[in-house]
């Protein structure tokens, strides 16, 4: 373990290092925290993470919450920090629960990790167990068995989303940490940090449209900002390009906001037929599909000043015609764009009566 108190000496990936790789990384790579401190979000974690490394005192812990919080990144830089770059992979062993080889493959290979003595170094040995919520009950109960039988040697850390899908026996055995999607601020400091590091002119507008499609995750966001300027650069590299509003809306596939207003404005106006042709035009036209429409529509309807009976018969209506585009059965966008028409207007007629 390094003193407390001490980080190792970490070369930091977004200062420039591997100049010739770094180009080809996808930068969600490229920008991961290298270490603890580097973390944007999720300070009370770690601020306790490192207190219990620096103590040597690391217990079992759970690390769940939604996608691109820092799960992982958090987990692999409290690794670093505990073992230095050096000894960091000797001592690290990263698996991924949902494998399909199965628990007995997940299990032969902890036991030969965590079995196998370290001639130089002492410490235990830390197993990264990613997606733990896919692994079925039973595969679960065996990896409690596996916890115990190896506690000595190593530290367990799982990673999942959902930690209900987590059985209470291996829950009580970690020290589990919740990891919250990331605020609008915490997100936009990073972003703007990382257009800046790869020379995209990044407007304020192409900032906000970013954040509303996040939905708070990190990945999500780098990925996005990526992929916009890459699809915008004529040499593909992604240099001196601009990200504005309607570059990341189109590249993301999302219906722009002012697109999205029409279809609310002729939704709560126009006649049934008036409505579905202009709606199955702009959707052609713009190559939206249908499911991402009801998907921004619901935001939009809160925007309404709507009683909550229409409101709620609405959102009824939208989640079945949402169901029926989801299953095979009928997926049909025309049919479906006139059933979401069809909604609109007979819940207009509805208000008009009371
Ligand atoms: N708290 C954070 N601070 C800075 N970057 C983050 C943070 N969370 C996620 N990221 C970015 O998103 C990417 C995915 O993060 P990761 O730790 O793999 O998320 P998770 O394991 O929670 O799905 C990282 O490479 C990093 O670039
Ligand atoms: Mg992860």
């Amino acid at each position: 373990m390094t003193d407390s108190g001490t980080a190792p000496m970490e070369m930091d990936h977004s200062n420039g290092d591997a100049v010739t790789l770094s180009s080809q990384l996808p930068w969600v790579e490229k920008y991961r925290p290298n270490r603890l401190e580097d973390l944007v979000a999720q300070d009370d974690i770690v601020n306790s993470i490192t207190n219990l490394i620096d103590n040597d005192n690391l217990p079992h812990l759970l690390l769940y919450g939604p996608p691109g919080t820092g799960k992982t990144s958090t987990i692999v830089a409290a690794a670093k920090r505990m073992y230095g770059p050096s000894k960091y992979s000797s001592m690290t062993l990263e698996l991924n629960a949902s494998d399909a080889r199965g628990i007995d493959v997940v299990r032969n290979e902890i036991k030969e990790f965590a079995g196998t003595k370290q001639l130089f170094s002492k410490g235990v040995k830390l197993i990264i167990l990613d997606e733990a919520d896919a692994m079925t009950s039973d595969a679960q109960f065996a990896l409690r068995r596996v916890i115990e039988k190896y506690a000595k040697n190593a530290r367990f850390c799982l990673i999942c989303n959902y930690v209900s899908k987590i059985i209470p026996a291996l829950q009580s055995r970690c020290t589990r940490f919740r990891f919250a999607p990331l605020s609008p601020d915490q997100i936009q400091g990073r972003l703007q940090y990382v257009a800046k590091q790869e020379n995209v002119n990044l407007t304020e507008n192409g900032v906000q449209a970013i954040l509303a499609l996040s939905g708070g995750d990190m990945r999500r966001v780098l990925n996005l900002l990526q992929s916009t300027a890459m699809s915008n650069s004529s040499d593909g590299n992604g240099e001196n390009i601009v990200v504005d509003e309607n570059a990341v809306y189109l590249t993301s596939g999302a219906p722009l906001p002012s697109d999205m207003s029409n279809i609310l404005l002729w939704l709560m106006n126009e006649s049934f037929r008036d409505a579905s042709q202009k709606i199955t035009e702009l959707c052609a036209s713009k190559g939206y599909a249908l499911a991402d429409v009801l998907e921004h529509l619901t935001a939009k309807l809160a925007t309404l000043e709507l009683d909550a009976a229409p409101l709620a018969r609405l959102l009824d209506g939208m989640s079945q015609v949402e169901c029926r585009l989801a299953s095979s059965a009928s997926s049909e966008e025309k049919i479906q764009t006139a059933s979401l028409v069809g909604v609109f207007v007979e819940t207009r007629q509805l208000i008009e009566m009371t």
